[in-house]
């Protein structure tokens, strides 16, 4: 008995060293475009997921409060950069920083050229008319329209999809570089109505209900935002997913949504 308490003690020693330095080794094997520091890549002109608080002159928004949360998980300072959508795959693979984290949606294009987290969020597309037409109340309603979109979205792809598919003679679809100035168009007459990311559309309807009105209709799937990672970078990926489990199990994921999302 007297000999075998110092084994046990000297084993138990051993295994613990040893799983810290597997998990050492695992961090190694992180790449990161700054040493101890997470940098994202997002489209920061969207609210209320990134955009830039009027105030304070900070970065704010469910995504931003996010990735802050799960760089913190990793060990890791976080630091956003701010990055046009047409070419954010582009930068994430010429490694000017580690992940885009900008409301992206999951989808079978780009998982060929980008690795993406658990879903983090559910959203679909709806149509934001101006609050003064009441000509628009479906997809179908559409047809013989002006539609905005971001260039580049899913936004984008489903006004596509609903002349290839559907048969809708949307007039022209305008494209812009950025979802504001798409938003604009909209109420300044030059579209009839956008088709954005539902929660998008949501906030700027709250925001100014005189400008805009909300059009759901179910020819729009629901989708799912991802944090996309280098291919090349799959321990980033794994550690992403696993602060990613932990936020949402410890109610950490809930406390972010409520503050943006009520409940
Ligand atoms: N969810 C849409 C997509 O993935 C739009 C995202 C736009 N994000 C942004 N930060 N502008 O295509």
């Amino acid at each position: 008995m007297k000999k075998i308490v110092p084994i046990l003690l000297i084993l138990a020693a051993v295994l613990v060293l040893g799983c810290a330095q597997q998990q050492a080794q695992e961090e190694q094997k992180i790449k990161l475009v700054e040493k101890g520091v997470l940098t994202v890549g997002s489209d920061i002109a969207y609210p209320p997921f990134e955009y830039t608080d009027e105030k304070t002159g900070k970065y704010t928004g469910f995504d931003i409060d996010l990735m802050t949360e799960i760089a913190k998980r990793l060990g890791l300072e976080v630091k956003f950069v701010n990055t046009a959508w047409d070419g954010i795959i582009p930068g994430l693979q010429a490694h000017k920083y580690d992940v885009i984290c900008s409301a992206m949606t999951i989808t079978e294009e780009r998982k060929k050229q980008v690795d993406f987290s658990d879903p983090y969020f559910e959203a679909k597309q709806v149509i934001l008319t101006r609050a003064d037409d009441k000509s628009i109340n479906s997809a179908q309603d559409l047809a013989g329209k002006v539609v905005a979109v971001q260039q580049g979205t899913t936004g984008d792809f489903a006004a596509q999809r609903l002349i290839d598919e559907k048969g809708i003679k949307i007039v022209e679809i305008k494209r812009f570089e950025g979802t504001p100035e798409a938003l604009m168009a909209v109420q300044k007459g030059d579209a009839d109505a956008a088709i954005i990311d539902n929660f998008v559309a949501y906030l700027a309807v709250k925001e100014n209900p005189k400008v805009y009105r909300v059009v759901e209709d179910p020819a729009f799937p629901p989708e799912y935002y991802g944090i996309a990672v280098n291919k090349d970078n799959p321990e980033l990926l794994k550690a992403i997913n696993q602060a990613l489990k932990e936020i949402k199990e410890d109610g950490t994921y809930d406390k972010i949504y409520k503050k943006w999302f009520g409940e």
